[in-house]
């Protein structure tokens, strides 16, 4: 049978062959702030623009999930200013855009080690989620103390608990088992992953998940990033033939 036409947009995007997860890394803030002599902090509150025109971008187009990963586990290592500036943007980012994700019918969730967060950006989280709980035209997933490999780890040992109090046989342990006690429980992989700033690395970002998502690196730092770069993306992506091993 003949499928239908392309859904194809004024943009040329075709909407009914979107990645359901997109997921990004959004990088190069601080090398943005020091081409221009200021702060890394102030590329930081640049890269909060870039965050907004995505999430804003994406729903409108109508990807059905977004992972943007916006504070890794290796990241607590950066100097104490650097670590606090951005705990207080995120704060302000979750107080000021709770209000848009309601009206954009946005469902907020988070992956990471949220017990590591300050409480006062723990609060806000949780009020965020309580907020946006209905919400079902996206789901927002901001990884934040977020590490591939703990995820990992953390999996094994409540899988490994199941086993020891009798839950769970060790040879009943599949893939879909893992997959189960992962943060993205419940959702699809990324079937795109988009990294800004050059780097051809992935950070240590969503390892399991990404075992068949179609890589993107643009050299384009965060702040820099705009909506027809990432249309242009996507329509690259919709161009590519995902084999799975397949001939
Ligand atoms: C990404 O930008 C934001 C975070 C990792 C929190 P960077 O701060 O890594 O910017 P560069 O890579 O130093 O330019
Ligand atoms: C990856 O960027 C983490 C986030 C974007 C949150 P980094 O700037 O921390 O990664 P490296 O240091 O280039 O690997
Ligand atoms: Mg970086």
């Amino acid at each position: 049978m003949k499928s239908n036409p392309p859904s194809l947009d004024s943009d040329g995007l075709d909407r009914s062959a979107l990645p359901a997860h997109l997921a990004m890394i959004m990088d190069g803030n601080g090398r943005w702030a020091q081409k221009k002599l200021m702060n890394r902090v102030k590329g930081h509150e640049q890269g909060a623009d870039t965050v907004r025109m995505v999430v804003r971008t994406c729903r409108e187009i109508g990807i059905a999930c977004l992972t943007l990963y916006a504070f890794s586990t290796e990241n607590w290592q950066r100097p104490k200013t650097e670590v606090a500036a951005l705990m207080a943007l995120l704060k302000k980012f979750l107080v000021a855009e709770r209000a848009e994700m309601q009206v954009n019918n946005i469902r907020f969730h988070v992956i990471g080690e949220q017990e590591r967060l300050p409480a006062d950006v723990r609060d806000e989280i949780q009020r965020t989620r309580d907020a946006t709980k209905t919400n079902n035209g996206m789901v927002l997933s901001l990884a934040l103390s977020y590490g591939g490999r703990a995820e990992i780890v953390r999996a094994v040992r409540e899988i490994a608990a199941d086993v020891q109090n009798g839950r769970l046989r060790a040879d009943a342990i599949t893939e879909d088992t893992l997959i189960g006690h992962l943060y993205t429980a419940g959702m699809p992989d990324p079937e795109l992953l988009i990294r800004t700033s050059g780097e051809m690395r992935i950070s240590n970002f969503l390892l399991w998940q990404i075992a068949y998502a179609e890589l993107f690196i643009t050299p384009t730092l965060w702040p820099d990033f705009t909506r027809e770069e990432l249309i242009d993306i996507l329509k690259q992506y919709q161009a590519r033939d995902r084999r799975f091993g397949r001939v």
